[in-house]
């Protein structure tokens, strides 16, 4: 069935230092029982693809252009992070939604680029608490992945990543319930829109305030495929555990 996977994105964090821990992440696991990923930023892409090498750690993006060049300074293309050693990208996170304005529509053309180029899209969707108290999450959740992800995915073109806004960085964690909830919503969509095939394959992670000492809990709701972790992914020490729980769950 879906193979799980451990996703750390370092966001605005990480000098050449940090290249230590990913390091010590991919010597931990040369082989390892569930996908992992480790997105850093731009800078470090080429040298961390070095230093992941052959183990089971692959590199990604944290955004692209939807154009493949041109005059767009300081973006970068797919083909740019597919050269600096990226397999995937995530798209759509809610810091780029919110910081860079980005709406579906350029969520979609940049998921669209992406997966041209081969690279696996990590299209990241969430509500805000506003819109989960206004009960309101599902229609969110549901237009935003209506909008933002591109027709004919399969689960080696999309991963699908649910991260409640107010959940990022707070140490604020939805009731299992509520993930349970999202996911199983997100599943029945992708499996309506993709096929019974396709839309099982997709993988589902849930990020936000993901820890050691939460993960176990989360990694056994129904649907989660595993999780995209900011803060406890930039330390292999507080990563490792939550692989460690991915690959028992
Ligand atoms: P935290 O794990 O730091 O809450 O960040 C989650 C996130 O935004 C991952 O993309």
């Amino acid at each position: 069935m879906r193979r799980k996977l451990a996703a750390g994105n370092w966001k605005m964090n990480g000098t050449s230092a940090a290249l230590a821990e990913l390091k010590a992440l991919a010597e931990a696991n040369a082989t390892a029982a569930v996908d992992i990923l480790i997105c850093p930023p731009a800078t470090l892409l080429h040298r961390a693809a070095e230093v992941a090498g052959d183990s089971a750690v692959s590199v990604g993006g944290q955004d692209c252009h939807s154009a493949t060049s041109g005059a767009h300074t300081g973006d970068l293309s797919v083909d740019m992070l597919k050269d600096a050693g990226a397999e995937s990208v995530i798209l759509g996170h809610s810091e780029r939604r919110t910081d860079h304005g980005e709406g579906d529509a350029v969520v979609l053309a940049k998921a669209e680029s992406a997966i041209a180029a081969g690279l696996t899209a990590v299209v990241c969707l969430g509500e805000s608490l506003e819109q989960r108290e206004a009960g309101e999450t599902l229609d969110v959740i549901g237009a935003q992945l209506q909008g933002s992800v591109p027709d004919g995915c399969t689960g080696e073109t999309l991963v699908v990543a649910y991260e409640p806004i107010w959940a990022i960085g707070t140490g604020k964690v939805p009731t299992l319930e509520q993930i349970g909830e999202v996911h199983a919503f997100l599943r029945g969509r992708l499996v309506e829109r993709f096929g019974e095939e396709n839309g099982s394959a997709v993988r589902l992670l849930y990020g936000g305030s993901v820890k050691p000492a939460n993960a176990s809990d989360i990694f056994a709701v129904e649907d989660v495929d595993g999780a995209l972790v900011g803060g406890a992914s930039l330390k292999a020490a507080d990563f490792a555990p939550i692989i460690a729980a991915l690959s028992d769950s």
